[in-house]
């Protein structure tokens, strides 16, 4: 049966939905993030409808700057798989986000994903960069205690809020320091990567984001019962330092749990470990778009 690429529409979110709800063990965000992706003037949603004009596979694209499109959510029911339709969709995101200016089309893959790590592979994507997504629970909802044992105890170092003017060292530090490179450049937010800006880190500044510390810098983002860190500067001999002083902070802001997007770095996965976070590997995958 023939498919129609089209733009999503408010009403497709219930067939959106009847085949997202389980994609994962853990289940799947498309459906809490479809509307807002569908306001959203930088975030293109098409989906692969049948003979009914019912979807039965979407993807995402999202400008997240003049050069830098960042695609996600590929989706296709059970029953439509292996007939071309990500890969559809993928090219026609990638035209669109093309006619806009971007440069470079990257998305992010867990490295079980065999299937999507083939798919991606076949439209020419190749890997750029490895990371790390680190989570644990923390405070009451921790199982186990902070420290590294018996009751919490507070680490001496304590993370502090950074005014935005911290931004300038904190952004030459990382940039000529040892977790730029393999990040290339780039940093994670919301499961979404672009290149850093040192204006990233003044944002944060503002908005009360970056934090410091004697061990490096950060920019973590609270959420109502997380503490997301998006970035992390630091060296190896401080790196478990700044790490505990952030799980410390969490506490502090009465959230459920600290998630790290890191650079798979040995050292600064070693740290996210040793503080008690769970990791989970995955890749960023580019392709150029010239
Ligand atoms: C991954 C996924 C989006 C692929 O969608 P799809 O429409 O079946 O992919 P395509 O038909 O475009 O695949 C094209 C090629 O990619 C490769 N491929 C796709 N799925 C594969 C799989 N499960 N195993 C191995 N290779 C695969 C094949 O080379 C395939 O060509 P072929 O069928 O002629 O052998 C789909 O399996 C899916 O929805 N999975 C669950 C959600 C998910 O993991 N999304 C990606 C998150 S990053």
């Amino acid at each position: 049966m023939d498919h129609t690429i089209r733009p999503a529409v408010q009403g497709d979110l219930e067939s959106i939905t009847a085949f997202t709800r389980d994609t994962f063990s853990w289940g799947d965000y498309v459906p809490e993030r479809f509307e807002e992706w569908l306001a959203d003037d930088a975030t293109q949603v098409l989906v692969a409808a049948n003979a009914d004009d019912h979807p039965v596979a979407l993807a995402v694209c999202t400008l997240l700057s003049p050069i830098e499109a960042w695609l996600q959510a590929a989706r296709v029911e059970p029953a439509s798989r292996r007939r071309g339709l990500a890969s559809r969709l993928n090219q026609d995101l990638t035209t669109w986000a093309k006619s806009r200016g971007a440069r470079v089309a990257r998305l992010a893959i867990e490295d079980w994903n065999e299937g999507a790590i083939s798919q991606t592979a076949a439209l020419g994507y190749r890997p750029t960069c490895h990371w790390v997504y680190a989570k644990r629970a923390v405070g009451a909802a921790s199982p186990v205690p902070e420290g590294n044992g018996g009751q919490r105890v507070a680490t001496a170092e304590k993370v502090m809020q950074a005014p935005s003017g911290e931004s300038g060292p904190a952004y030459l530090s990382w940039t000529s320091g040892p977790l730029a490179a393999p990040a290339r450049n780039l940093f994670g937010r919301d499961w979404r990567w672009r290149r850093l800006e040192i204006d990233d880190l003044e944002h944060a500044g503002r908005n009360g984001m970056l934090f410091e510390a004697r061990a490096g810098w950060a920019m973590a983002i609270p959420r109502a019962d997380e503490l997301q860190v998006a970035w992390m500067e630091t060296s190896e001999e401080d790196a478990y330092a700044l790490t505990r002083s952030l799980v410390d902070l969490a506490v502090d802001l009465g959230v459920d749990s600290i998630e790290f997007m890191i650079p798979k770095v040995d050292w600064l996965v070693g740290a996210v470990r040793r503080a008690g976070c769970d990791i989970e590997p995955l890749t960023v995958y580019s392709l150029p778009l010239a």
